[in-house]
Formats: C-alpha cells, structure tokens, sequence
C-alpha cells in the first residue's frame, strides 16, 4: 500500500472535494458576483482528466469525494464522470461519493445519482420564501429546487440543507426553516457566511450572523444537546430532542475547525487549494498533462502540494472589520 497523504500538521487528508465547473444556473450573492465571466471551456479538465485525477487520490488514500462547482450538474455529461467513479465504492478503497448542489437540476438526476452509488446529497437552501430565494440566488425559481429536493428524497437519497445564515435575511427563519427539515427528515446545516469574492457594496460584516447566537436562539424553544460525533466534514453537530433532529453548526469564523481538517480542494482546471481560506496551491493540471501514461510525476506534485498545506485560514471578523479577505471566488473552489 501507498502511504498515505500526511500534512506537515499530521493531519490525513482523507476528503477531496471537486469543483467540476466554475459556471452556475444561480449567482448567489456571497457566492457569485452578477455579471461573473466564467472559463472558456478548453480551460477545464475534460472529464477523463477529472476522472485519471480522482483515482489517483483515491490510490493516495482519500476514502471521499464531494463535487461541487459552481454546479455540479449543469457540466454536460457529468453522469458519466459519477458512474465512472462507482468503480470505487464498488472495490471499497472509496468510503463516500456524494455532490453539494444548488438542486436545480436534481428532478432530472437524483435516480441517477443513487444509480451511481450517490446515498446522500448536500443542498445549498438559504430561505422558503419565494422572492427572497429569488433575491438570494439573483434569479432561481424555488419550486423547482423543491421539486428537486422531492425526487432525491424518492430516490432514496439523504438530503442535507445547507443555509447560510445572513443577518437580516433569513434569521426570522430559524424556526420555520427548523420544523421544515424536521417534517421532511433532512438534516440541516447553518454556515457562517465567510469574506470571500469580489464583495463591491456587499456588506459581509453586517450580513455576518453568528452560529453562537443561532444555537441560543434555539434554545429559546428547544432541548438542546452537543453531539460528539462528526461527519469527516466540519460541521458540529447538535439534536433538538423535543424533534430528535440532527442540526450542524459550520462555524468557521466564531469556532475555527482548521485543526482537524482532513481536506483538501480540487479546481476545475486542476489547481489543488491546499486551504479554502488561503492563496496557495499547486498546479496538477501539468503532469498529468505531461505525462499522459504514467502516473507517478502526479502523484508526486499532490504530495509536494500536502507537505504545504497551511495551518489554517485568517478568516476573522472579531475586530469588527474584515481580515483574511479573499478575493477568490467560492464558486472557484466549490465551497
Ligand atoms: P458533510 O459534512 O459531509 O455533509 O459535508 P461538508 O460540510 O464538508 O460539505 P458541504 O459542501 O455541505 O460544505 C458546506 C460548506 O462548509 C462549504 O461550502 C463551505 O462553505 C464550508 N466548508 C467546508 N469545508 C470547509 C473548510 O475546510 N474550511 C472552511 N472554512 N469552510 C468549509
Ligand atoms: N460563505 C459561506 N458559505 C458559502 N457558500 C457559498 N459562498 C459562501 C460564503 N461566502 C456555500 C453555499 C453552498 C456551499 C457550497 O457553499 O451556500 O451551500
Ligand atoms: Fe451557484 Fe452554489 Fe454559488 Fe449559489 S452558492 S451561485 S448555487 S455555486
């Protein structure tokens, strides 16, 4: 057996999360800037590329993959890149396929998607108000991510939502959003909304509503219990006992989780981000270019690339301005 990928932190990197397209159906407004220039295709990975990339981190020990975007299901073809994967859930070196999604598209893939292997999809879900989705999203329609969120969970796949809490936008949610999920049976997760892309007129700072004064609110009406357990992403994770359901707090700036990260990030042009919230990264796209046939010039770029990988990011919003801004988009990276 390879050894495995250990950062300079011993941390084992076990996650790879790929981005599969920069382009989205939606611009949400942490997420995307309005008239966003997005790659010329020729720049992405084919999905063959994408395909040589994954197993071979898969070969270096990484047990899951997430695909994100931009989003994941808009890239033509992309089915063939899940069904390609399946070889590995199906040989058991690979623990968790899974994609974090905008749902748009779901009504059309989520029978194949579990076809694929797929058990569970995240889905990025900020507010059950139709105009205020549209708003957040720029121009999403709601009733269709529903419909999508009806044919995951009819074809057996777990859904996850993942809002991001805004100040002054969704917190009159929190319980509305909370008996949803409960009615449902999706698991929820709140993310704090991290200073990253071109924030122009933005307001981050102020939009910024902390997952500290969430759980409290919570607890206004609910029993609420810490759990130990964690899913290999960053999310903690609390029950409401009075409903039995699951909540995740992703807390990167009031909780900092960087010193147990075990991931790392793929662009859809195969630049490895070593953090979310740093600069550096390696260029991966050259071998395996270079070296067509033979996989060991890549392998040892992805680990050059781990034995850089950060301490964390410098994400902080405590001073009351903004430190550790990036000017990188999220949809670069995939989240
Ligand atoms: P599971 O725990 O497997 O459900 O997934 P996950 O939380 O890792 O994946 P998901 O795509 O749902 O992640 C939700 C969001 O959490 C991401 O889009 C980011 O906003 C944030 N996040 C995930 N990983 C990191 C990380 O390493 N650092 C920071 N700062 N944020 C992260
Ligand atoms: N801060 C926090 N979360 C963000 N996401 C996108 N941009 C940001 C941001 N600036 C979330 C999306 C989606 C996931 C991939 O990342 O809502 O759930
Ligand atoms: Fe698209 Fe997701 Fe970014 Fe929204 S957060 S613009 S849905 S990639």
């Amino acid at each position: 057996m390879t050894d495995r990928l250990i950062d300079p932190f011993q941390r084992a990197i076990s996650y790879l999360r790929v981005s599969v397209t920069d382009r989205c159906d939606f611009r949400c407004v942490y997420c995307m800037s309005e008239n966003m220039s997005f790659l010329p295709k020729k720049e992405l990975l084919t999905l063959e590329e994408l395909d040589r990339m994954c197993s071979t981190f898969v070969g270096l020990g990484v047990e899951k993959l997430r695909i994100t975007g931009g989003e994941p299901l808009v890239r033509r073809d992309i089915m063939k890149f899940f069904h390609g994967m399946s070889r590995h859930l199906e040989s058991g070196d690979l623990r968790e396929l899974t994609l974090t999604t905008n749902g748009s598209q779901l009504a059309r893939f989520a029978d194949d998607l579990y076809a694929a292997g797929v058990r569970r999809v995240n889905v990025s879900l900020d507010t059950l108000d139709e105009e205020k989705f549209a708003k957040v999203t720029r121009w999403g329609r709601l009733p269709q991510v529903l419909k999508g969120l009806d044919a995951a969970q009819k074809a057996g796949l777990r859904v996850k939502i993942n809002a991001v809490a805004l100040k002054g936008f969704n917190e009159e949610e929190l319980f509305s959003i909370t008996r949803w999920c409960a009615e449902r049976d999706m698991d929820l997760t709140w993310i704090e909304v991290m200073p990253m892309g071109d924030i122009g007129n933005e307001d981050r700072l102020g939009q910024y509503w902390s997952l500290d004064d969430v759980r409290a609110q919570l607890a206004e009406q609910y029993t609420v219990t810490d759990l130990a357990e964690r899913s290999g992403g960053p999310a903690r994770y609390v029950r409401l006992e009075e409903t039995g359901q699951k909540i995740g707090f992703i807390t990167p700036l009031s909780h900092n989780f960087c010193e147990s990260c075990n991931r790392v990030r793929l662009t859809c042009t195969g630049e490895l981000f070593m953090c979310l919230g740093q600069e550096d990264m390696a260029d991966l796209r050259k071998p395996l270019r270079e070296f067509p046939d033979d996989d060991r010039a890549l392998e040892n770029a992805i680990r050059g690339a781990i034995a850089l990988k950060p301490k964390g990011h410098d994400f902080d919003y405590s001073r009351q301005k903004l430190d550790g801004q990036m000017s990188r988009h999220m949809s670069h990276t995939g989240g």
